[in-house]
């Protein structure tokens, strides 16, 4: 009896500080992330890198609401294909617009490519940009040598930002020198970017109060809906999504459930818009393979104490698909077929 109370007493005691350190932490992040808004650099024109679904999404939202944007790519074709991906998007915002006058629609699409330019010459691009956006392949090393280039090639006034969605920010901007680091913070868009009303914006222990508070600005001028998270795996969407989406795909692997069902069961069970495989056959296969590699490579090196080695064991079904080129619906097929 005496050593139950002792041990109820205990866990009490344990409790309490869990919950004083779970305070003081919460105090602690509100304080990294407020700051006066005052304290901003205005952004008018933007330079995205990276002319994919990501970077072609968050380039023609930009434009669509007045900044200048320079989207830079490495080939005209992949610049070609980023625009037909713009115009199909506007197609689709004009109609809903102008949905009587085919002449006011093709006015509004040129009036937003009007504040677009294209281009495969990065000097070029960063010529007069205020914000630089990154949404080029999940890879550090290309990712840090893009940076370090640009941190030469840039006037020192200029803002960096990834829209990594599964690299740390701080690792990607330690490329970049001391001063730039401070004008460094992460902008994490979502697919499809036209529709999706979030951004994560991260900051990091160097992000100066300025940059953070422009990152914010920019994504108000966007009409997205903006949130804080600090430099942290997964920041809060795909901390969450990703696991959901995994242990997804371990049912399947177990034969629990049929792909079909599971997509039905969240979809009519829980309310989400999409099925755990009808969204990763959305997001890529070859993405979400290479937020799980990313994760088991920071578990592995003691560097996330908050992921288990269980979630980023790696999965022998979603391997082989990417393996097959099964990346989603980009390729035709990932878990479902696609015409
Ligand atoms: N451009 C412009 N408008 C678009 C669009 C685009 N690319 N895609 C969809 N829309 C609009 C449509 O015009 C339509 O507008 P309306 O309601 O005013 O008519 C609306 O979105 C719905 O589109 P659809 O009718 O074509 O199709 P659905 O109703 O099936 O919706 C969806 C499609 C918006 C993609 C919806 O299924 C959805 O929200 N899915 C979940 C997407 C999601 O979870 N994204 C996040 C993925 S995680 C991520 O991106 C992070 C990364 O790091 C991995």
């Amino acid at each position: 009896m005496q050593r139950q109370v002792t041990n109820s007493t205990l866990n009490v005691y344990k409790l309490a500080s869990t919950s004083a350190t779970a305070a003081r932490r919460l105090d602690a992040t509100r304080r990294h992330f407020s700051g006066s808004s005052s304290r901003m650099q205005a952004v008018n024109n933007m330079t995205v890198f990276g002319g994919g679904l990501m970077g072609a999404g968050i380039a023609q939202v930009a434009s669509q609401h007045g900044i200048k944007v320079t989207l830079c790519d490495l080939t005209d074709q992949a610049l070609a294909t980023s625009k037909t991906m713009m115009q199909k998007s506007l197609s689709r915002i004009a109609n809903k617009k102008h949905p009587d006058s085919k002449d006011e629609q093709q006015a509004y699409i040129s009036s937003v490519f009007d504040n677009v330019t294209l281009t495969t010459d990065p000097a070029l691009a960063v010529k007069d940009a205020d914000l630089v956006i990154e949404a080029i392949v999940e890879n550090i090393k290309v990712k840090k040598e893009l940076f370090r280039m640009l941190d030469e090639e840039c006037s020192a006034k200029t803002i960096f930002a990834s829209n990594t969605s599964s690299l740390s920010i701080s690792e990607i901007a330690s490329a970049t020198s001391q001063a730039r680091r401070a004008k460094f913070g992460g902008v994490h868009f979502f697919n499809p970017v036209p529709q999706m009303k979030l951004v994560e914006v991260i900051r990091t222990e160097e992000t100066s109060d300025e940059t953070f508070q422009s990152l914010l600005d920019v994504c108000k001028r966007m009409q997205k809906h903006a949130v804080s998270c600090k430099d942290t795996p997964g920041f809060i969407v795909n901390r969450l999504l990703v696991p959901y989406m995994f242990e997804s795909v371990r049912m399947l692997e177990r034969g629990d459930a049929t792909a079909e069902d599971i997509d039905a069961a969240m979809k009519l069970g829980a309310g989400y818009p999409m099925g755990p495989f009808e969204l990763i056959d959305f997001v890529g296969l070859d993405t979400a393979q290479h937020i799980l590699d990313g994760w088991r490579q920071k578990v592995e090196s003691g560097q996330a104490d908050s992921l288990s080695s269980d979630l980023v064991a790696p999965s022998a079904l979603l391997s082989q698909k990417v393996k097959e080129g099964k990346l989603g619906r980009k390729s035709g097929e990932g878990f479902y077929k696609y015409n």
